[in-house]
């Protein structure tokens, strides 16, 4: 997140607004599957892994477009319960990059006042990677900037049978009437307690695929895939996404269209 030092010409502190977006209909929760990082790589003769050196450049600068433009939340999904079947390497690479991404970047996050979260299953990590996220949670927690919740060992249906299995050992001690069980309940169990949906899902690099992502919380999100492999979102990428958000009729099942 470090940024140059802001000059008297320098406008990077200012508000960014990308031409055509309507900044008073934003999204105010964008979510990511940051897909493409190996073909990204393969297609330029570099190792996968380069891929993901790379995305995390990609991730950092979204970030700060998301900030700049006063959206409240970033969800990225950075690793899922199914990617521990990935070769061993490319795994023990993203665990020793998302720890020394957390190590370099700790800093600026706090001076940019965000608030980082990671969710997920966060006891299967690696114990060192735990203690910094414990760290890094504790240390932005208070921020008042935008939510970024990085999905680390996440899975959708893992987050539903969690969330069901809480809310069962809770009426088997009677400490909760079944039959208040409402979609509130539900969704206090779920690993983004407190957040509220996606209004916008961004897929990178054409998948048509939810991939075991929030399933709970994307009910009414809007969808937006693009071709463009993760590691090259870029500004005009997120403003096609937001435009596209900005074309839509949100009408939440209902008939009456409600415009972002
Ligand atoms: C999917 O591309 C991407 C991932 C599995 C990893 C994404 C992780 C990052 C960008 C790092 C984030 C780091 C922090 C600490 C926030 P893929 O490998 O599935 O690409 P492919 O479909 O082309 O093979």
């Amino acid at each position: 997140m470090s940024r140059p030092p802001a000059t008297s010409t320098d406008t990077s502190t200012s508000p960014v607004i990308l031409p055509g977006v309507d900044a008073t209909r934003l999204p105010q929760h964008v979510a990511v599957i940051m897909d493409g990082n190996g073909r990204w790589a393969e297609s330029r003769g570099l190792p996968r892994v380069m891929g993901h050196r790379a995305g995390v450049e990609a991730l950092k600068s979204t970030l700060r477009l998301c900030s700049d433009l006063g959206i409240s939340a970033l969800t990225a999904y950075a690793f899922s319960t199914e990617n521990w079947s990935r070769p061993g390497e490319e795994v023990n690479f993203l665990m020793t990059l998302f720890e020394r991404v957390l190590q370099s970047e700790l800093h600026a996050l706090e001076e940019e006042r965000v608030r980082i979260r990671f969710l997920g299953d966060l006891d299967g990590l690696p114990d060192k990677l735990q203690q910094l996220i414990a760290d890094a949670s504790e240390r932005t927690v208070a921020n008042d900037g935008i939510h970024f919740n990085v999905c680390t060992n996440y899975g959708g249906r893992l987050e539903l049978v969690r969330a069901a299995q809480r809310l069962a050992q809770r009426a088997a001690s009677g400490d909760l009437d079944p039959e208040t069980i409402d979609e509130n309940s539900i969704a206090a169990e779920l690993f983004t307690a407190g957040e509220q949906d996606p209004d916008l899902l961004i897929r990178t690099s054409g998948e048509h695929r939810i991939s075991n992502f929030l399933l709970w919380q994307l009910a009414y999100a809007e969808i937006h895939v693009t071709d463009v492999y993760w590691p090259d979102f870029n500004s005009e990428a997120l403003r096609e996404a937001l435009l596209d958000y900005q074309s839509r009729n949100r009408r939440f099942g209902g008939l009456d269209p409600i415009t972002p």
